[in-house]
């Protein structure tokens, strides 16, 4: 294998982390990290779930305060020891986990600690939203400065995060997972401002599983592992092979050998499901032992017939069976009692009560399997945690640590296990390896056929057709609200699907 390069000496960099440890109760999150870069340069951090990246950027942003290690900004060693302290040094940082005010409006947002005052004492209303309204056309973003945060998607938060970032003109702008919640469009966008960034000079930490984004944008690569620094390598002299090499410090498991689904009854039969303005006539069916993929553009309607399936939506029209009978599903318990479960797309807000721990979380769903004459057996409870944490290698320290203080992937991760505890016959995965490290990603893969195999009949929704062309036995395309397409695994091709998501096929 290559040795990682280091920068070289007549390049100086902007800023410059040194030996930088950090720990907390129970976890060694970073032992002695290096990282430096460049003015003008997208510098990518890669590394497994878990393995320091958000920790690092926290110490860099002044969240938190390392046990040791220098922080060199412009040859000047500086102590952040606020958000606001590392701002005034030029130091942005766009969470992973939105940082935003739900309650103040778009525009309040974008300046939130930088409000332009008037003969400083004033907030100048018209001008903030005047400002922010030249920044949101910048950023193609169709929403207005006036709107309340909390009404917006997912997705326009996360725009309203980047928008932050052309206000305050930074130094260093770091991105942690930008994109898990973006549409192809708005990734475009983005990547169009890290773009201009670049160009005036700023230096940009880019934070991603997705190689693809990786390999198109950064110039040069480091790698993290285990809290620990594995080298930094320039993206041109690299490839992916050797990065996912030393972050998970093995090769990739083998791809799936794809072996022809044995099929059982049929499990799930939709029939002309319709909510007016979502989706209209959606009619399929899945089999015991089977995975279905759902593809298509964040939008499409997909979520949305799943949230139905599930009882958390009311459709207006049609019809869902469970093992050919016909069902009142009117709430997600509802659905657990009859063999449904869903991982949802967004695990913060339907996936985890952040406060609780693990294995509370992951038992959540079905506590009631744990109760008997009102007492909870917690150490069945833990054993059913532990399976899961071996299973799915989640990284966490023990049973009782708070889902709040593990790493994005991680929680992910616990959510699948909730899930999977409730033993469902019917299991929805909605994104399921979103914010996923490639190792673990292939884990779930594997898993899910797994899963087939033993007799559950899976829905995996995915915006990204690796996902679904790996996993799935048939594929379900959608368009605009409705399905336009179903390929058997044998008969599609990317570019078939591709047209099928985008509307240029009819049924
Ligand atoms: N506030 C905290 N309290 C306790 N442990 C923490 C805290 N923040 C992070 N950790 C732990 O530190 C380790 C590193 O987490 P970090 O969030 O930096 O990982 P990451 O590389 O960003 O992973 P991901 O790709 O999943 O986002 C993890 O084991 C995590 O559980
Ligand atoms: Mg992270």
């Amino acid at each position: 294998m290559k040795e990682p390069i280091n920068s070289q000496p007549e390049e100086k960099p902007l800023l410059k982390l040194k030996n930088v440890s950090k720990s907390f109760p129970g976890v060694k999150a970073l032992d002695g990290v290096e990282l430096d870069v460049r003015a003008g340069e997208v510098h990518a951090l890669l590394g497994e779930n878990g393995a320091g990246k958000s920790t690092l950027m926290k110490i860099l942003a002044g969240i938190y305060q390392p046990d040791g290690g220098e922080v060199i900004l412009e040859d000047q060693l500086v102590h952040m020891s606020s958000p606001l302290e590392a701002r005034e040094h030029g130091v942005l940082l766009i969470h992973q986990e939105l940082s935003l005010v739900p309650d103040m409006t778009v525009a309040e947002n974008v300046f939130l600690g930088n409000i332009p005052r008037f003969a400083n004492i004033f907030v100048n209303n018209r001008h903030l939203n005047e400002r922010c309204g030249e920044i949101l056309t910048r950023l193609n973003c169709k929403f207005k400065p006036t709107e309340k945060l909390g009404n917006l998607s997912i997705a326009n938060q996360q725009m309203v995060e980047i928008a932050r970032a052309l206000v305050f003109q930074p130094k260093v702008v770091v991105f942690d997972e930008p994109t898990a919640s973006l549409t192809d469009y708005e990734k475009v966008v983005l990547f169009g401002v890290i773009r201009e960034l670049k160009e005036s000079g700023t230096a940009i930490v880019y934070i991603s599983h997705r190689m693809d984004e990786i390999f198109e944008l950064s110039d040069r690569i480091s790698v993290l592992r285990d809290g620990t620094y594995q080298g930094t390598f320039y993206t041109r002299q690299t490839n992916e092979d050797e990065v996912t090499q030393r972050m998970i410090g093995r090769d990739l498991d083998a791809d799936i050998e794809h072996q022809p689904p044995e099929l059982g009854a049929k499990a799930l039969q939709v029939s002309g499901l319709g909510i007016e303005g979502l989706y209209s006539d959606i009619s399929f069916d899945v089999h015991a032992g089977e995975v279905v993929g759902f593809y298509g553009l964040v939008g499409a309607g997909r979520t949305e017939i799943m949230e139905t399936i599930f009882g958390l939506r009311k459709p207006d029209s049609g019809s869902v069976q469970i093992n050919g009978q016909n069902l009142a599903i009117n709430s997600p318990s509802d659905a657990i009692d009859h063999g449904l479960g869903l991982v949802p797309e967004s695990r913060k807000e339907q996936g985890l009560v952040l406060g609780m721990s693990c294995k509370d979380n992951t038992t959540l769903a079905n506590i009631s399997e744990f109760t008997k004459l009102g007492w909870i057996d917690t150490s069945a409870e833990r054993k059913v945690f532990e399976e899961y944490m071996d299973k799915l290698r989640i990284k966490c320290p023990g049973w009782e640590y708070s889902t709040l203080n593990l790493s994005g992937g991680n929680q992910q991760k616990v959510v699948i296990g909730k899930w999977l505890s409730t033993s469902p016959k019917i299991l929805i995965l909605d994104e399921p390896t979103r914010g996923i490290d490639v190792g673990s990603k292939s884990e779930i893969h594997h898993l899910i056929r797994e899963l087939a195999k033993t007799g559950l009949a899976v829905i995996v929704v995915s915006s990204e057709m690796p996902e679904v062309l790996t996993v799935s036995d048939r594929i379900i395309a959608m368009y605009d609200g409705r399905i336009t397409r179903c390929f058997d695994r044998g008969e599609v091709t990317e570019d078939t699907l591709i047209r099928a998501i985008t509307g240029q096929t009819e049924r």
